[in-house]
């Protein structure tokens, strides 16, 4: 799925399932709490935004205690079994709690809604409420559904759906970075892939309600958005005011020109869909950052095909080399996929070699994990042991590993634009940002008088394969 799991971004397993502690609640002003946790990409926690929001307007303000929490949600992910199985655990020690408090309501939200539909209701005799990623609007009628002790579920897909007018309640923010949904869905039939079943057909969001969202987040003090879509390139939405159709590159220049002092990233891109007038786009604003998640899953042209990808090795390095030729200073990450179905040893080697091309900065890298219902499924048997598949991932992490470490000695005494977020959660004496790059920086605060959401160069002085360390420097 064309989309960054959240990161730090987005994109780490290891980082899923944390739960997310809104704001500070005003006792007088919600009469119930809700406690939600997300899993997966980085449009599951930007629903759950959505879904606050909604809450918040039925009277529930939101808690970091499941425990005290008359509504528990869990926004979940059913990328891979792994992520199934994480959300499986968790219901079954919410299930304890409710068994001490009956009136708590228990719901799943998201893909795994979407997936198992009711059987959610029959296996996990647990769940109160069963809602897909379409359907959050129903949630408070489904909430007094269930209050009067039925059970509820909407998983209907819809094929206009966008939540434009819902402004999103930022959840754990820094107040510096948010992330904006600007679509839904997905048209594309990757054959690994479950998205396109459970987030229905591709839309894209009103234009206007995207940039008046980006210009409130600036007006409150955010100094960084994010694009989110399963295939943002293929974002269209006709204005029928005056019948000017906005493709991404000229919704990117629009958000661009919110403010210069505001940064521009966007997730995710979709090596068959991204076009020069983008990569332009992006090479004409400084406050687009120069970094790309262009996911590649394997580098044989043999695999690509039956993962219906629609790219070949060679088209997809001429990708690179194009934006490489645009933006030379442009860093480019992939999401690549291990032991998918038939793949041979050579395939595999085919796959490491377009990692060295293409010097990824870093990657997001699983094995393959067949999925009910997907076209892989259906026509081709899942064929690689588990023992190969893990061994083929190890060796795709180390050559990403040393990549990443050899790309950061590249940037020793280079000096960056960052933008502080917040303080290094390490030692409070120093500073935490990113560059334009999407690298973390790490530098001392020394004593310049600065805050989260200013800019400042630092100069590099030294790296781990995973950050940057350098100093302030006046320029
Ligand atoms: N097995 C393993 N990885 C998968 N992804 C999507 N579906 C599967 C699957 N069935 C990966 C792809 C995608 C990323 C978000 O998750 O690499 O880009
Ligand atoms: Fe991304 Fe392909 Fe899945 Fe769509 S079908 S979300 S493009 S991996």
């Amino acid at each position: 799925m064309e989309i960054l799991e959240i990161q730090e971004k987005v994109h780490d397993e290891s980082k899923q399932g944390e739960a997310f502690s809104p704001f500070k609640v005003d006792p007088n002003l919600y009469k119930k709490r809700f406690y939600i946790e997300s899993y997966g990409c980085a449009m599951n926690f930007s629903d759950s935004e959505i879904v606050a929001s909604i809450l918040n307007t039925e009277g529930f303000g939101a808690t970091k205690r499941f425990e005290e929490a008359d509504l528990v949600l869990l926004n979940t992910c059913s990328i891979r079994e792994k992520a199934e199985q994480t959300v499986r655990k968790r219901l079954t020690e919410f299930r304890k709690t409710k068994n001490k408090k009956p009136g708590m309501l228990i719901g799943v939200l998201g893909c795994m809604a979407e997936r198992l539909k009711t059987k959610l209701l029959e296996e996990e005799k647990l769940v109160d409420l069963v809602v897909g990623p379409d359907a959050y609007r129903s949630l408070p009628s489904l909430i007094e559904e269930t209050d009067g002790g039925q059970k509820s579920v909407n998983v209907l897909l819809s094929r206009d759906e966008t939540y434009a007018d819902i402004s999103p309640v930022r959840l754990n923010s820094n107040g510096i970075c948010a992330f904006i949904s600007i679509m839904r869905g997905c048209n594309n039939m990757c054959s690994f892939c479950v998205v396109p079943f459970t987030r229905g057909r591709e839309r894209s969001r009103d234009a206007h309600s995207i940039i008046a969202e980006a210009n409130d987040l600036y007006n409150r003090g955010f100094r960084e958005v994010t694009l989110l879509g399963q295939n943002v390139d293929s974002y269209n939405w006709i204005d029928e005011s005056n019948g000017e159709t906005i493709t991404f590159a000229k919704l990117l220049e629009k958000v661009a020109k919110v403010s210069p002092d505001m940064r521009i990233r966007f997730s995710t891109s979709h090596p068959k869909d991204i076009t020069d007038e983008v990569l332009y786009t992006m090479a004409k604003y400084e406050n687009i950052c120069k970094y790309i998640h262009l996911p590649v899953q394997s580098g044989s042209s043999r695999i690509l095909q039956l993962m219906n990808r629609t790219y070949s090795r060679e088209w997809y390095i001429a990708k690179v080399d194009r934006i490489k030729e645009i933006m030379p200073d442009c860093s480019i990450s992939a999401d690549i996929i291990a032991g998918f179905c038939t793949e041979t040893e050579e395939d595999h080697q085919d796959t490491l070699s377009i990692m060295e091309y293409s010097k990824y900065d870093y990657s997001y890298m699983f094995f393959y994990s067949e999925r009910p219902g997907t076209l892989a499924e259906k026509r081709y048997k899942d064929d690689i042991p588990e023992e190969t598949k893990r061994r083929r991932l190890q060796e795709i992490i180390e050559v990403q590993n040393r990549l990443s470490k050899e790309s950061n000695l590249l940037d020793i005494d280079k000096t960056f634009k960052v933008l502080i977020e917040g303080e290094s959660k390490k030692n409070n004496k120093d500073w935490k940002g990113r560059n334009s790059q999407n690298k973390v920086l790490i530098f001392p605060k020394e004593n310049y008088s600065l805050n989260a959401g200013d800019y400042v160069m630092v100069k590099v002085d030294e790296c781990t394969q995973g950050t940057l360390l350098g100093k302030i420097v006046n320029e």
